[in-house]
């Protein structure tokens, strides 16, 4: 016999690398037999069409049953919002848990309020380190971890890193990358290069060239919120778009931040094409098709990986060393001989090309269900 649950697992999105890693786990609820119910909350961290309604689209999300809206803010006033506003949705609900995943904001916010409540708290991608404490999602990740009921891992150094904190191993499940099953089951879905160039108005040419064409994407503080730093790299990119084409797809903070600081120049014209943030299903493709990435994302380094794509990361750390370990994923840091560099190796064919990293096989978010619903089943309180 079935033992039914205390209440819905009361799932948490709040911002643009959310939905992945949520859109496979609420299918592996839906499969479960029985079925898991769930309760999808949108925090509102991310409200723009292209930040969050394009990608619930592309990744077939079911509408959230609650939408906290916050919108931006400091991190203080961002982190309070959610706060306030998830409490008496946890109190109307009463959920059986409440299930975080990544690294934002949302994710801190939603487990301090549950935990504090006795609501048992669900991190998937838990023990994920950089080593970092400036990067405010190494403090999200430390302190969700800390006080999380049971934690879902994506590889396995996230195990000695979580023992490290002093977080019992029985706590800890080895599931595999949930942003994989997703990249995985749309990748037949993803969008032609050329396409979306021509849909924002950009020389779909660029991406046809014979040498091929590299994406670019920045939005950390560390790297756009400073005007020295942002204009070297931008300098970069620029002195490689002569030989590599760049479409570059900007995510707001850097958009504002070249503006702010008089950048533009560096970017328009030659062969740079500036985007838009993009959907889902045209990073896909992008991605797929690109001679190289150049990123300071954590999702991208992982989805190159994935995808057998080199990837140059302009970070000085990175939190997925399994990247770079086995992966495509090569650290450059901002120095700018040093991204020249990684860039020559890879047009000279010498890129990494990797090997797919263990439990990276879509079906990361069918353990989940299949380890949370015994977990649950057992009344973790
Ligand atoms: C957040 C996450 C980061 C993640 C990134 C992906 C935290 C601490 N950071 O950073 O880990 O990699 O999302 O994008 O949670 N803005 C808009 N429209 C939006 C959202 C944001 O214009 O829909 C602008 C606002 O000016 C805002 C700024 O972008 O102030 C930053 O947004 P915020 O959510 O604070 O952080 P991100 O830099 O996006």
């Amino acid at each position: 016999m079935t033992k039914p649950l205390s209440g819905p697992v009361m799932c948490i999105v709040g911002a643009r690398p959310n939905f992945m890693k949520m859109a496979p786990i609420l299918r592996a609820f839906t499969a479960h037999e029985p079925p898991i119910p769930a309760l999808l909350v949108h925090t509102g961290q991310h409200y723009d069409a292209s930040m969050s309604d394009q990608l619930f689209e592309d990744l077939q999300l079911p509408r959230p049953d609650l939408n906290l809206e916050v919108g931006s803010g400091s991190h203080a006033v961002q982190t309070a919002e959610v706060m306030k506003r998830i409490e008496p949705a946890i109190d109307e609900h009463k959920p059986a848990c409440v299930l975080v995943v990544g690294d934002v904001n949302s994710t801190l916010a939603c487990t301090l309020v549950a935990v504090k409540k006795g609501v048992p708290v669900v991190h998937v991608e838990a023990g994920l380190r950089s080593g970092d404490r400036r990067m405010p999602e190494e403090i999200n990740r430390v302190l969700t971890d800390q006080v999380a009921d049971r934690l879902y891992t994506t590889e396995r150094s996230a195990a000695d890193h979580l023992a490290r904190e002093g977080i019992a191993d029985a706590r800890i499940c080895f599931a595999g990358n949930v942003m994989i099953d997703s990249l995985l089951s749309h990748k037949p879905r993803a969008r032609p290069p050329a396409e979306t160039l021509a849909a924002h108005g950009a020389d779909p040419a660029l991406v046809g060239a014979a040498a091929g064409y590299g994406v670019v994407t920045l939005h950390r503080p560390s790297n756009v919120d400073d005007a020295a730093t942002l204009e070297s790299l931008l300098g970069v990119l620029r002195e490689v778009s002569e030989t590599l084409p760049l479409v570059f797809a900007l995510h707001p903070r850097t958009r504002g931040n070249i503006q702010r600081f008089g950048l533009e120049k560096l970017v328009t014209g030659g062969r740079i094409a500036l985007l838009p943030p993009q959907g889902y299903l045209e990073m896909l493709g992008l991605m797929a098709g690109a001679t190289v990435v150049l990123t300071d994302s954590g999702g991208l380094q992982e989805e190159t990986t994935a995808l057998g794509v080199p990837c140059l990361t302009l970070r000085e750390n990175t939190e997925r060393p399994i990247t770079i370990a086995e992966g495509t994923n090569t650290m450059v840091g901002r120095d700018v001989q040093a991204i020249r560099d990684g860039v020559a190796v890879i047009l000279a064919g010498q890129g990494k090309r990797g090997r797919v990293p263990e439990r990276w096989d879509g079906r990361a978010a069918e353990r989940i269900a299949a380890d949370l619903y015994r977990w649950l089943a057992d009344d973790p309180r």
